[in-house]
């Protein structure tokens, strides 16, 4: 009766453990050596379905080599070495990413709805910062050899505002942290997201709404 007792307490702790552990971590864990991801099979499951032969090549990349161009609209431009770009990294549960930024360059206010982040600066300065959920800005200016961290799923920028063009390498624990933009998001969706929804969320008229829809237009 006591033995059956302790069980039937050690499986009920055992499954509020696996409750918790299932609801606190990012992606889910391996369950075999390597799973490359086969990126062109058209079988849909959560992550990529794995490939029959792998090579080293499969786990390689030279992306992040050299500094991507940032002569855009932002000023920055992010690099994803991801598992859209390393195969191997399918269900590992980390990635990288690496961010140019010229003098001035601004990675717009986003989220990664399935990762936390560290940046780590190969060059320059930036001044950083997230927003928790209860409005307070945590924000600093890092420099070269520095990391910051920005949390899961919470708004978060970084602002060149040297002379000179800075780069960071940024980590992430998830294979495809994705990323919205939070401008983007609302005002470039397709189809679009209604004036009237915007006009009320942010207090102002049509018009303003529709000047901020134009610059997120595609140029044509
Ligand atoms: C994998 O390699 C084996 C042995 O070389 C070959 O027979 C098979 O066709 C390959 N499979 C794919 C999907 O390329
Ligand atoms: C950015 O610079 C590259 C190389 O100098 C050029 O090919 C490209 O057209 C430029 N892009 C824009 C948007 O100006």
């Amino acid at each position: 009766m006591a033995a059956n007792k302790v069980a039937y307490l050690s499986l009920l702790y055992m499954t509020l453990g696996l409750v918790l552990v299932a609801t606190v971590s990012a992606d889910p864990d391996l369950l075999q050596d390597v799973c490359v991801a086969d990126l062109s099979s058209g079988v849909k499951v959560n992550g990529f379905t794995c490939k029959e032969n792998i090579s080293a090549e499969d786990f390689f990349f030279a992306g992040l080599a050299k500094p991507g161009l940032t002569n855009n609209t932002f000023g920055s431009l992010v690099t994803a070495a991801n598992v859209q770009k390393i195969p191997g990294l399918n269900t590992l549960g980390v990635s990288m990413s690496r961010i140019d930024y010229a003098p001035g360059g601004l990675n717009p206010p986003h989220t990664h709805p399935r990762a936390s982040e560290m940046v780590f600066v190969l060059e320059g300065q930036l001044d950083v910062g997230f927003i928790t959920t209860a409005n307070v800005l945590i924000s600093k200016t890092i420099k070269v050899g520095e990391t910051f961290v920005f949390p899961k799923g919470l708004v978060h920028f970084q602002k060149n505002n040297g002379q000179v063009s800075a780069a960071v390498i940024a980590a992430f624990n998830s294979q495809l942290p994705g990323t919205q933009s939070i401008a983007a998001t609302l005002f470039a969706a397709q189809p679009p997201v209604p004036d009237h929804v915007l006009t009320k969320a942010f207090q102002v008229g049509t018009k303003e709404v529709r000047k901020i829809k134009s610059r997120f237009a595609p140029k044509k």
